[in-house]
């Protein structure tokens, strides 16, 4: 079994077969969680085009959060709700404040992916209504959070990353648990739910040399959610 993530995998979205043909490039991160390397790696680009037609309607922004902190990730959200946050909270909202309009729909070809990767990491019949997207240039990075603003608890949450790569952590339920530290590269996919789905997690700095062919210096982050039940 190889986890190398130089390791060019056949998608195991596209065999139903896999499991008794190859071994599964899915790596247990905790209870629950699961890193799939290269998962996304054929999609890439369609899903890169994607996150620029969604940003085209509901630009990247930087928010504030409730303390008055900025965040050094830019975002935006498509689908029927996106994550928003200013000096009154954290939520969910059925409007771009920006603009006043509904979200961008959540383009067919980033539910797909969503939903596979959450059946290979064994949590099938995923339906995410949220998909935020993240956009981290050199410096940005996400302090250790949980996603708790979500109604659906059962509900995994899937997250794509594409671009330059960037050091995952996870933790435990605590924010003081020991996080583990994780290299995401283009293309990879971590799901976590069941016993993790309220785990500590983040990601370092984006560093200095952080680059991909496809993005130059700037990592993506696609994060599906179920938040209404
Ligand atoms: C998040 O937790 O919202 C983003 C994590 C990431 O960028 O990988
Ligand atoms: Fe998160």
């Amino acid at each position: 079994m190889s986890f190398h993530s130089s390791t060019r995998h056949r998608p195991m979205h596209s065999t139903p077969d896999l499991f008794d043909s190859a071994p599964a490039a899915r790596e247990a991160i905790a209870d629950g969680a699961w890193l799939l390397r290269g998962f996304a790696l054929d999609q890439a680009k369609l899903l890169l085009d994607a996150i620029q037609q969604v940003a085209a309607q509901a630009a990247f922004r930087h928010q504030v959060t409730p303390g008055g902190h900025t965040m050094s990730a830019a975002m935006s959200s498509c689908g029927q709700l996106g994550w928003v946050t200013d000096r009154f909270g954290y939520r969910y909202s059925e409007q771009d404040p920006l603009t006043q309009q509904c979200w961008p729909a959540m383009p067919p070809i980033l539910r797909q992916i969503a939903v596979e990767a959450a059946a290979a990491a064994g949590y099938e019949g995923f339906e995410p209504d949220a998909c935020l997207i993240n956009r981290y240039e050199t410096g940005a990075k996400m302090g250790l959070h949980q996603d708790k603003d979500e109604d659906d608890m059962d509900a995994p949450i899937v997250s794509i990353s594409l671009g330059a790569p960037i050091r995952f952590l996870f933790g435990g339920l605590a924010r003081t648990d020991k996080a583990a530290d994780w290299k995401l590269e283009h293309g990879d996919v971590v799901v976590w739910g069941g016993p993790s789905r309220l785990f500590f997690h983040g990601v370092a700095p984006l560093g200095k040399r952080a680059e991909h062919p496809l993005t130059g210096p700037v990592r993506y982050n696609l994060t599906f959610r179920k938040v209404r039940v």
